[in-house]
């Protein structure tokens, strides 16, 4: 059986079933979800390789070959239409150039289901995904059941990484407007014990981690790799479950009345559906979505626990984030630019700037060591890597405001992550790509000499189609110093 099979046998059937990675029914044979890629623009859906089972990943990378692919849409498979596309702009815009928040990479979280690749859906800060005219979600105070498998480790304390019913205008109405799974470290409004991450329900103008609208300790900081989230509400009722999504079973973290805070009972949903954003569409937020549902009723503790032995069944497990040329941690390398008129150029910085410079045999001893970089593992990612400067010991190359900039590491998560890179196979057929781990939208990239993380047509000049597959193709060397 699948997901919503379960709910469907525990009378509280799935209004939503949203996944990139499998069936959530054991009937289903439909399209999963559609990718676009930057080539030509065409798109392509992705379907289960048989009914109930795994997102046909190899379809997929056929056809993102040499180029890039956007998440264009993650369809709904309860036969209700409620498909999550591209969330407009609401209170806040997103950073596309009319307002709209970005798509994701096809690529930025692949993992493998028994055995089997499949991709999930990598949020970056600015990306999300919405149905502002859903059918069949919980309205008002209608009791309602959601569950979301996510990536434990990619968070961070921006509003909003949330999944479940929001306003239909993506903007703020008012407290009880929302009831949505949030994960992250957020500390705006509630907390549980220790740092985080903690999952909490998104009620609007509050993430509520129990009873008391701030802190409630009980509510533990979060840790594994996949995460089983659950929220539930109904009148003067609601829930926060969880648990390891690759073993074990749930744990309730809270269970009971609504927050004493007015607004909340009776709850004002609305019943649109959000992933990664607020529901006024605020897109600071990160965190990776595998799977999802949304029921009609309230979840009875054992239909969830079910779904959760469904869950760990289905065997999620890391795949690579790397491919092309092979990297050694600790060793020197040098990256030589590929697009034709520019191939004597190698990444360089100078200063803290980071460019592309003539460097040969021949070259300074200074300029041979300012175009070396020693690889080291990710610092926010361990099956990634960071590239340190090898005249400037403790400074590595990171990304900020999508510039690359040459910057110490100071330990924070931020640094740490914006100097994070994921090396997979060329676009060009020449070397290697350097993807961003934190945006995979966007690669190496250099425009006018100048070293950018720059996506396929993206908004910003530097983000130029034109040239781009050329562009994000370095050929890696041993470094010249
Ligand atoms: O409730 C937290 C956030 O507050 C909501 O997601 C957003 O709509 C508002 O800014
Ligand atoms: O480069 C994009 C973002 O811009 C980085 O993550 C952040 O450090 C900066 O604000």
């Amino acid at each position: 059986a699948g997901t919503c099979d379960i709910y469907a046998s525990g009378n509280t059937p799935c209004i939503a079933a949203h996944s990139t990675t499998r069936a959530l029914y054991s009937a289903y044979t439909g399209a999963l979800y559609q990718v676009q890629r930057g080539s030509d623009g065409t798109t392509v859906n992705i379907s289960p390789l048989s009914a109930g089972g795994v997102a046909n990943a190899s379809a997929q990378d056929k056809f993102c070959a040499s180029t890039t692919c956007l998440i264009t849409a993650i369809y709904d498979q309860s036969g209700r239409g409620n498909h999550l596309k591209q969330a407009p702009p609401g209170a806040f815009h997103g950073p596309e150039a009319d307002g709209h928040d970005n798509l994701a990479s096809a690529i930025g979280a692949p993992v493998t289901l028994n055995g089997q690749k499949a991709y999930g859906v990598f949020i970056s800060p600015g990306t999300g995904y919405s149905n502002n005219a859903a059918s069949g979600t919980a309205i008002g105070d209608e009791p309602q059941g959601m569950y979301a498998v996510l990536d434990g480790t990619h968070y961070n304390d921006g509003c909003c990484f949330d999944y479940g019913n929001a306003e239909i205008s993506s903007t703020d109405t008012g407290n009880g407007h929302m009831e949505a799974i949030y994960y992250g470290d957020n500390t705006i409004w509630g907390s549980g014990a220790g740092s985080g991450p903690w999952l909490m329900a998104d009620l609007e103008n509050g993430l509520f981690s129990g009873l008391s609208p701030s802190n409630n300790p009980s509510n533990p900081s979060l840790s594994y790799r996949f995460f089983s989230a659950i929220v539930k509400g109904a009148p003067n009722l609601w829930a926060l479950r969880g648990g390891n999504a690759a073993s074990g079973s749930l744990s309730t973290y809270y269970s009971g009345a609504r927050p004493s805070v007015s607004g909340y009972n009776p709850m004002s949903k609305e019943g649109a559906i959000i992933l990664g954003i607020g529901g006024d569409n605020s897109n600071g937020a990160q965190g990776t979505f595998y799977e999802g549902v949304m029921t009609s009723g309230y979840p009875t503790d054992a239909t969830e626990n079910a779904v959760q032995a469904n869950i760990v069944a289905a065997k999620y497990a890391t795949s690579s984030l790397t491919s092309g040329t092979a990297l050694t941690v600790g060793s020197s390398i040098s990256l030589r630019a590929t697009t034709p008129g520019y191939t004597t150029r190698y990444i360089t910085h100078t200063g803290s700037a980071v460019n592309t410079q003539v460097v040969s045999s021949s070259s300074t001893t200074a300029l041979k060591q300012q175009a070396s970089w020693t690889v080291r593992a990710g610092l926010a990612n361990s099956a990634c890597f960071s590239f340190e400067s090898v005249d400037t010991p403790g400074s590595f190359i990171r990304h900020a405001a999508f510039g690359l900039t040459l910057s110490t590491n100071d330990g924070t998560k931020l640094v740490s992550e914006d100097a994070t890179f994921c090396p997979q196979t060329s676009l060009n057929g020449q070397g290697s790509s350097i993807r961003s781990w934190s945006y995979p939208t966007r690669y190496f990239r250099h425009y006018e000499n100048v070293l950018y993380i720059a996506s396929n047509g993206g908004v910003h000049t530097f983000d130029s189609a034109t040239s781009f597959n050329n562009d994000v193709s370095w050929v890696i060397t041993a470094g010249f110093a």
